[in-house]
């Protein structure tokens, strides 16, 4: 069977470096070994509010920020989820496969829709669904996420299992997740135990893929630290949180493994850890951020690029709806000669 590469990034906002370094840098890596289909999932953004004007602005950007990371847009496919029907047709299949039981022990859904889950929408409740249906109407095979998605990718496999066992054929493969590098968690700046996110109120929290050098020097120095020296050895960073979390960081921008970081800073200061940091950010972050910026100004450029990413992903979801249309028995009446 093909490899094939599924995954996907909701357009909510600015696009921070848990994303990039979590997701979409191992995007690029991977994009030389697998057949690649990678989607702005603007209806998984709707499972919560989204403003209709700031949620294109953002599909584009989201698009925008693939490109100018260094994805191949005409090799691969990058499109936005809404535009390619299948992802909801196969979304309420896999509603009626996935148990009640299963959603409900989601701790995302959980986090998101915090205490008051009456009030979340059902969209929120069967989100892993939808994402399963996204990586399977594509017979997807290898899914590089970020450590937070682990558990939603469970959920597809066991979806897949449970579809190929009920219709007593194997349609889908079982999908593997890809979680790979040295920061496949990373926290927010202002607190080492929690997940730096678009949606953490403070922007000082996170480094945006889009910031600009001033921005991305200033959030570093003012990152939450510790009072002592750093650690000698990984056993050191034992209750550690945010030496943890920079020390990650640097290691996954500077290419070099966790050991290697440690050795680099022991003993020293997090001042020279920060400064250290903030080079490799800006050399990271930099080429991207200007070819972010023409890329906008040509938002036909852009758009294009979505449009033929949404014609080429619709011509590979057709014959695997209509096997799976056939499969469950929908009857896909011929029309009279
Ligand atoms: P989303 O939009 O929250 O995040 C996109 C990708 O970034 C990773 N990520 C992180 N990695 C490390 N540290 C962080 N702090 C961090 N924050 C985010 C995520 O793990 C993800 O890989 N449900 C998904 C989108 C989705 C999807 C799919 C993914 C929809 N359908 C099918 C894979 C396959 C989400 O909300 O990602």
């Amino acid at each position: 069977m093909t490899q094939r590469i599924f995954s996907g990034v909701q357009p909510t906002g600015n696009l921070h470096l848990g994303n990039y370094l979590g997701a979409i840098r191992n995007w690029v890596a991977l994009q030389d070994q697998y057949e690649c289909l990678f989607c702005v999932v603007d209806l998984h953004a709707i499972t919560v509010w989204q403003d209709p004007d700031a949620l294109r602005k953002s599909t584009r950007e989201v698009a925008a920020a693939l490109i100018a990371s260094g994805i191949d847009a005409k090799k691969h496919i990058i499109f936005n989820q809404s535009q390619v029907s299948g992802h909801a047709e196969l979304a309420w299949i896999f509603n009626c496969v996935a148990r009640l039981g299963w959603l409900g022990r989601m701790t995302q859904f959980k986090e998101k829709a915090g205490k008051d889950q009456e009030a979340a929408s059902v969209g929120l409740f069967a989100y892993p669904n939808l994402m399963a249906a996204d990586i399977l109407l594509y017979k997807g095979t290898h899914v590089p996420v970020g450590e937070d998605q682990k558990q939603h990718l469970e959920l597809a496999r066991d979806i897949a299992q449970k579809f190929n066992h009920d219709y007593k054929k194997d349609v889908f493969p079982v999908p593997e997740p890809l979680i790979l590098g040295s920061a496949t968690r990373v926290m927010s700046l202002k607190d080492g135990t929690s997940k730096m996110s678009k949606s953490d109120p403070s922007d000082l929290s996170r480094i945006n893929m889009t910031d600009d050098t001033d921005t991305i020097v200033r959030k570093i120095k003012k990152a939450k630290t510790d009072p002592d020296l750093l650690p000698e050895n990984a056993a050191g960073l034992e209750g550690r949180p945010e030496a943890r979390n920079l020390l990650g960081i640097y290691a996954a921008l500077a290419d070099v493994t966790m050991d290697d970081a440690i050795a680099e800073f022991a003993g020293q200061q997090f001042s020279a850890l920060k400064g250290r940091l903030s080079d490799v950010a800006v050399a990271s972050l930099a080429p991207i951020q200007e070819e972010y910026t023409r890329l906008l100004a040509d938002k036909a450029q852009v758009d294009a690029v979505l449009a033929d990413g949404a014609e080429r992903a619709t011509a590979l979801a057709e014959p695997v709806l209509r096997e799976v249309q056939d499969v469950i028995g929908f009857l896909r009446p011929k029309k009279a000669r």
